[in-house]
């Protein structure tokens, strides 16, 4: 370094410890058990289906497509949006002034953090929590407040639902002061696959109208719910004035890399919103909006919708079967395409040589180690996405992301048999 400090990096980047996607993909990458079986990070192992990819193919070939869209996005897919989106609201949205297009659900949060959180302001997240949100909050100076969602007591024991992954109220009100702008909402939710009851949501948004605080509504997953599930900005007109739900079309057409998202929300939010993301990015890309509209204007007509829900639903019943035959519960998803194991049940070796920064971190990272090292199969600690003070409260579960195909399941399973010596 300079002698006058001048390279030093911002703390806002320095002081992080490394991330919980590097340490799993780099020991994934190390490992003798290749090829690993990699269920850690939630990317799909399959395609978008063919109508959106030929849409993607298509666009590359126009001249507008290949260049700057506006910053509030492509009006085709702003209008695709609200109008796949206007049967759940019961009215019309308004494509011009309550959706603006973001280069994924990560920076159309960001842009929501920047947009209305100062210096000193209090943003409610719930553990476990996505853990992107945590960076995007701190940046404009946010301090974030705490709650946890309580597992199920007999989680070690016995399988259980996601829904019984559950919020004290009490807690949440104590969390809220008078400086509490804004509350963080996952659902589905990333990692436990719980979808908030229609009660649960109700009694948060009546908390933020009381208090009037903003709601972000994270609801990436909205398209993959296996029991009925609730909107937020729907519950009421003054809880819809208050709400700004987050979507991905990543998420929805298996496209993570393609990084489209959007806001939605009432237009005197969705205005600073989009002023943010005008600074932090411009807009977002062109050939890729063109496809996700193309998706939306014909995902219903294709099946997609019943498709992807039945697909996957599949998919996490095909795992699942492992755990009954291993005796390992897990939390039952109610959404999305994450689960839950617990491994309380696993005695890991006594001299099991971890290295350090696996050694130093709770049980669940020792848990991920051993089984890259020893089953050839990553999947992702989720104490990650806790607190210190809370870690206590996932050190003995384990997040597997089903969106492999089912070969890779398949292998998946089998190599996971091999744990049955290690289970008491
Ligand atoms: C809960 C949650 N929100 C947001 C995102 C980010 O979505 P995108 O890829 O569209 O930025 C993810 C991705 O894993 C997620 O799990």
């Amino acid at each position: 370094m300079s002698g006058s400090g001048k390279l030093k990096p911002a703390a806002r980047v320095s002081g992080q410890k490394q991330d919980v996607w590097s340490i799993i993909n780099e020991a994934a990458a190390a490992t003798p058990k290749q090829p690993i079986v990699n269920m850690g990070q939630g990317f799909f192992g399959y395609n978008p289906p063919d109508f959106i990819l030929e849409a993607a193919k298509k666009a590359l070939d126009r001249v507008d497509c290949n260049q700057y869209s506006p910053t509030k996005g492509r009006p085709r897919l702003k209008r695709a949006i609200a109008d796949a989106y206007s049967p759940f609201c019961g009215r019309k949205i308004d494509p011009e002034t309550e959706v603006t297009i973001t280069t994924g659900a990560n920076e159309g949060m960001l842009s929501a953090f920047m947009a209305f959180v100062e210096p000193g302001d209090e943003v409610i997240v719930f553990e476990p929590f996505f853990d992107q949100y945590i960076s995007n909050i701190e940046m404009p100076g946010g301090t974030i407040k705490y709650v946890p969602l309580h597992p199920p007591e007999t989680g070690a024991t016995k399988t259980s639902s996601a829904a019984d992954w559950t919020i004290d109220f009490d807690e949440l009100e104590r969390a809220m002061t008078p400086r509490t702008k804004m509350i963080v909402i996952n659902t589905p939710h990333n990692p436990v696959g719980k979808v908030f009851s229609k009660e649960e949501l109700e009694k948060i948004g009546d908390l933020c109208v009381k208090n009037e605080v903003i709601i972000l509504s994270d609801e990436v997953y909205d398209r993959l719910y296996y029991v009925p599930f609730t909107r937020m900005s729907t519950l009421s007109p003054e809880i819809e004035r208050l709400t700004l739900t987050v979507g991905s079309a990543g998420k929805n057409f298996y496209a993570t890399g393609w990084r489209v998202g959007w806001l939605m929300g009432p237009a005197d939010l969705i205005k600073y919103v989009s002023a943010a993301h005008t600074r932090i990015c411009f807009s977002s890309v062109s050939p890729l909006q063109e496809a996700c509209a193309v998706g939306f204007e014909q995902a219903e007509a294709e099946g997609f919708w019943t498709q992807t829900v039945r697909e996957t639903k599949a998919k996490m019943d095909r795992f699942n079967e492992v755990w009954g035959e291993l005796g390992l519960p897990y939390s039952e998803p109610d959404g999305g395409y994450f689960v839950l194991v617990n491994m309380k049940k696993v005695k890991l070796p006594a001299d099991y040589p971890f290295p350090a920064h696996v050694a130093s971190r709770p049980r669940d990272f020792k848990l991920a180690w051993f089984l890259i090292q020893e089953m050839g199969v990553a999947a992702i600690p989720p104490t990650e996405f806790y607190t210190e003070g809370n870690a206590h409260l996932a050190e003995d579960y384990i997040r597997f992301a089903v969106c492999k195909e089912d070969e890779v399941l398949e292998e998946a399973k089998e190599r996971l048999r091999g744990l049955k010596k290690y289970i008491q």
